[in-house]
């Protein structure tokens, strides 16, 4: 069954992530980056944030998916954005990092740690913590329970065809200073992701037009209108959340 993110994908989204680019911004912000800065990106996809580090930032990115797909598009991606000598791309799996210790400044993981049971969570960040040099940042955004109910993480898993795990922001922090991070700085806000609103800020106009018009399609209508109703429906209850931490 295909899962709301690749769905996404499909009709020619290009961030994925709850709280788009507004919340990408802002994690960019706190982390200082600057050109050379050693950036691991986790669960990189198609490599638009990717990109955005490398043009924007001037940084070295190892870019990593567990997805051989999504990476291969990444590739052509910065490939064809002529930034693709910047960047490392590899297969592999945010539990188990192919990397040695303390060998980035940076790491940003977006819209995939929800993905994860809290044990592989817990390795996940592990992970980052053991290749972050000392006094480097590890860059989340997620999705953020404003009140802690199975009914709705139960419904979001269902409107995204996905089982998730997202948590409040006591359950956030808790995972982020259990393995060792401390000077948590944190920001949320409205779910844009499925917003005609957010969509315009994310992809632009033309391409937002895009994405709705896809989503209208026969084959991709009940999929596309049961997730935009479903965050319609409970954004009182969802947001997302974007927390930079630091390992000091
Ligand atoms: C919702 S998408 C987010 C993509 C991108 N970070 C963004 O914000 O647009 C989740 C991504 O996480 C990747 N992923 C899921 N589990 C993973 C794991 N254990 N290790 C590495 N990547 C993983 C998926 O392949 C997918 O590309």
């Amino acid at each position: 069954m295909e899962v709301g993110h690749a769905f996404l994908a499909r009709l020619g989204k290009r961030r994925l992530r709850p709280g788009g680019r507004e919340a990408t911004d802002w994690l960019l912000e706190k982390a200082c980056l600057r050109s050379g800065t050693e950036v691991l990106e986790v669960a990189c996809n198609m490599g638009t944030t990717t990109a955005e580090l490398v043009k924007q930032y001037g940084c070295r990115v190892t870019a990593l998916d567990l997805d051989p797909e999504a990476l291969a598009k990444a590739r052509r991606n910065l490939a064809a954005s002529g930034a693709g000598d910047r960047v490392t791309f590899v297969e592999g799996d945010a539990t188990a990092l192919p990397f040695p210790d303390e060998r980035f400044d940076v790491v940003i993981n977006e819209a995939m740690l929800t993905m994860l049971t809290p044990e592989n969570r817990a390795r996940a960040v592990s992970e980052y913590f053991r290749v972050l040099k000392k006094g480097g940042m590890l860059l989340t955004h997620d999705v953020l329970l404003l009140e802690d109910s199975p009914e709705l993480v139960q419904g979001l898993s269902r409107a995204i065809n996905l089982r998730v795990y997202p948590l409040t922001e006591e359950g956030w922090r808790e995972v982020f200073e259990g393995c060792g991070f401390d000077r948590l700085q944190v920001r949320h806000g409205p779910v844009s992701l499925m917003t005609f609103r957010g969509m315009v800020y994310d992809e632009g106009l033309w391409g937002a037009i895009r994405v709705f018009l896809n989503g209208r399609k026969a084959e991709n209508r009940e999929f596309f209108r049961r997730m935009s109703g479903f965050f319609g429906a409970h954004r009182e209850r969802l947001n997302y959340i974007a927390v930079a931490s630091t390992k000091s």
